[in-house]
């Protein structure tokens, strides 16, 4: 497993996404031990790889750059079992020094030998927090938030999150499945705040057959807050403009009362798509549709709901897609900022009157979230703001701010990914 961990992190370092290359990996790991193996070692690798390095790279000649991925990565892996998984430091070196010689042979190995005894003498090293997010971003992040919040939110996206799943079931069901899935030896507890939520404190919910029948989804508690906040009221059409996996599209599915439209602009994410729903919802009307969400084959206030999960930089899902840190630069923001205001001026026009639109984005940046929805409300008099917790009642509690009021579950208040989601309403 290790010197697997050891192949993964270089095709990541390459540009590889963590999340579809782990669940390719591991169709050929069928011990779930083995699995969850190698998720810590490159998760949490990646999530520490900024003070790994300042702690590495003054010990290797020439610079870590200079090195073969797969040693670079069992240097950061071996020092990342001593200091962050608290591993006795002879067993962290031994174990990298074999991942490293099972896919670099002896000179590599003894490399890692060499580093890790003089990083690791005479304990493991007090890792940085702070570097494990670039510069600017913390910068930011110290802007908006204050500089104790920021170091909360390094902190939390830097330890693994739960899996989370929402019944099909709701809210009356849900106990009904924890109690099967248990039988699986799969244990969860009940949400902190949705309702028909439940964490998942072990085994593998994505194995279980009732994951293959739809009787869940598995997505963060933070996109079922969202999903929840657009969840539509009345029987005429429900757009999710930008739907690609599935998971807010499902819930959408699962509580409206019309038809559900999901598009979805890229061709495999389209088919990912499609996958998830016909799972979530078998024969019940929803249908995915490759289409650009800036020109949707929908009418002009033909719909009771629109949802638009737009993309974005993703500052938000750090902990999650921990590479996403390593990618990013200030020019994202901007970028992805332009994007959103088009295809949100797009979204309005589908909403009916009496209609709702849910504008959510999995970032912290305010020019990608509050910004764009005063943007829209300046520029469409018939769009009125909702306080989230109109709709979401106690379970908003402390996660609405700013004005226009917003959802903003921040990882380290609302133990999710960090969202921000409005709720805006079209004068009937
Ligand atoms: C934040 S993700 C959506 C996540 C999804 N709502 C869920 O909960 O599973 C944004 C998605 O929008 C897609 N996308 C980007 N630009 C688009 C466009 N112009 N039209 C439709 N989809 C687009 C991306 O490929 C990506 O899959």
């Amino acid at each position: 497993v290790r010197a697997l961990a050891l192949d993964v992190l270089g095709r990541i370092e390459a540009g590889a996404w963590s999340d579809r290359l782990l669940a390719e990996v591991e169709r050929g790991l069928p011990a779930v031990r083995d699995r969850q193996l190698l998720h810590r070692l490159v998760l949490d690798t990646l999530r520490w790889q900024g003070a790994l390095d300042a702690v590495l790279a003054p010990r290797v000649r020439g610079g870590l750059g200079r090195l073969d991925p797969p040693v670079r990565a069992a240097l950061r892996v071996g020092l990342a079992q001593a200091s962050v998984h608290g591993l006795p430091v002879a067993v962290a070196v031994d174990t990298a020094v074999a991942g490293a010689r099972a896919v670099q042979g002896r000179p590599g190995a003894g490399l890692v030998n060499a580093v890790l005894r003089r990083c690791l003498a005479p304990g493991p090293p007090e890792l940085d927090a702070a570097a494990t997010v670039p510069g600017w971003l913390l910068e930011r992040w110290r802007r908006t938030y204050g500089a104790d919040a920021a170091a909360a939110m390094v902190a939390t996206i830097n330890r693994p999150p739960r899996p989370f799943l929402v019944a099909r079931a709701g809210s009356t069901g849900r106990d009904a499945l924890a109690t099967d899935l248990a039988r699986e030896e799969i244990a969860t507890r009940p949400a902190r705040r949705h309702p028909a939520g439940l964490e998942v404190l072990g085994g593998a919910p994505q194995t279980s057959p009732r994951f293959a029948a739809g009787e869940f989804v598995l997505v963060d508690e933070g996109a079922a807050l969202v999903a929840w906040l657009a969840a539509p009221r009345d029987e005429r059409p429900a757009a999710d403009l930008a739907a690609a996996p599935g998971g807010k599209a499902s819930l959408l599915a699962w509580q409206a009362a019309g038809p559900v439209v999901a598009l979805e602009r890229q061709s495999g994410r389209a088919r990912a798509l499609a996958a998830t729903l016909a799972r979530t919802t078998g024969a019940a009307d929803a249908a995915a549709l490759r289409a650009d969400a800036g020109r949707a084959p929908l009418a002009d206030g033909s719909c009771g709901t629109v949802l638009l999960d737009a993309p974005c930089s993703g500052t938000g899902t750090l902990r999650r897609r921990p590479e996403r840190r390593h990618r990013l630069g200030p020019g994202d923001i901007d970028r992805c900022a332009r994007d959103q205001s088009g295809l949100l001026s797009a979204a309005a026009r589908l909403v009916g009157r009496g209609g709702g639109l849910v504008y959510a984005v999995c970032s912290l940046e305010p020019e990608e979230g509050v910004e764009r929805v005063r943007a829209l409300l300046a520029a469409d008099p018939g769009l009125r703001p909702v306080d989230p917790a109109e709709r979401l009642g106690p379970a908003a509690d402390g996660l609405v701010t700013g004005d226009p009021p917003v959802l903003l579950t921040r990882p380290d208040i609302a133990g999710t990914e960090g969202f921000v989601a409005a709720r805006l309403e079209r004068r009937a």
